[in-house]
């Protein structure tokens, strides 16, 4: 059947969507598959009803796309599509909220408060050193390390320019871990290590200094811990068929849950390809993995 690639949008990870899409495309085509990018910044639904596609895949990242949204609307014309559905897309847009609920089930997350004024950051103090970060936003736009209580404003203010909404987290200091999700099951760990502060928009996609240990470097007890974490913590927030689950490990290493992205990244630099390398999946056959769970 016919399958729309759904790339670009217009939230701030727009280019990195429509790096994840041409790729995703490029790898449909090669393996014989009749698809079609489209672009839902230009009249998506207008796009949909003139082709006709039989499934989409859709390769959004951030609001409009990877939030519930174009979700919603593939259901509503019929549209089967991979991944998570509406709920689900929605809540892991939503930090703040997805902390909420894994706080409720005793999953570990750094402690949090959300921020939607500049007075209430006065109660954020007990919580130095943290990050702030816009609330529903991807690929760290918009985060800052704050260390010291006068910082916290400037950084809420550059925040608050992607959402009203502002999580200020508690910092975590030790390393950056991250568990792909494929068809209900982890891939293997991969440990981060950004050269920059921390793994920001620039380490992510930019930076060839980046390290990625994959192995990653813990014991095979400890990395199933993980990935049990992560499953959990996917299954909470009610995800299906694939996604990416990043933590941060402390320096008595315990795990701590940040977020889940229910449409991972697919660019040279990012992490599911890694991943499913190591277990034996090209970057094609991934990508046929993933769009056939559009159909369970
Ligand atoms: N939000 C980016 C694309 C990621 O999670 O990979
Ligand atoms: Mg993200």
């Amino acid at each position: 059947g016919k399958v729309a690639v759904l790339l670009g949008g217009t939230s701030a990870e727009r280019e990195v969507s429509l790096v994840t899409g041409d790729r995703i495309y490029a790898a449909l085509v090669r393996s014989g598959v009749d698809c079609r990018m489209i672009d839902p910044a230009d009249d998506l639904m207008g796009q949909l009803e003139a082709w006709q596609p039989d499934r989409a895949f859709i390769a959004l990242h951030g609001r409009g796309g990877e939030d519930g949204t174009v979700q919603g609307l593939l259901e509503s014309m019929g549209i089967p599509y991979q991944g998570s559905g509406v709920l689900a897309s929605a809540l892991a847009m939503d930090k703040y909220r997805t902390k909420l609920l894994w706080q409720a089930v005793g999953l570990p997350t750094p402690d949090f408060r959300l921020v939607e004024t500049p007075d209430m950051l006065e109660c954020c103090s007990d919580l130095l050193p943290v990050f702030v970060k816009p609330s529903l936003e991807g690929s760290s736009v918009g985060i800052a390390r704050v260390d010291r209580e006068q910082d916290l404003l400037p950084a809420f203010e550059k925040a608050s320019q992607h959402n009203s909404s502002v999580l200020v987290e508690q910092f975590i200091d030790g390393p950056e871990y991250t568990v792909g999700i494929l068809n209900g099951e982890a891939l293997p760990v991969i440990r981060i290590e950004a050269q920059n502060e921390f793994y920001d928009y620039e380490a992510k996609y930019l930076s060839d200094d980046t390290g990625y240990l994959l192995p990653s470097g813990l014991s095979k007890t400890r990395e199933q811990e993980m990935q049990a974490i992560a499953l959990t913590a996917f299954e909470t927030i009610g995800c299906s068929g694939w996604g990416r689950v990043d933590f941060m490990a402390d320096q008595r290493g315990r795990f701590w849950l940040l977020e889940v992205n229910t449409i991972p990244g697919m660019t040279e630099h990012s992490l599911v390809p890694m991943a499913a390398k190591a277990v034996g999946l090209d970057f094609d056959a991934l990508v046929l993995e993933v769009l056939k769970s559009s159909l369970s």
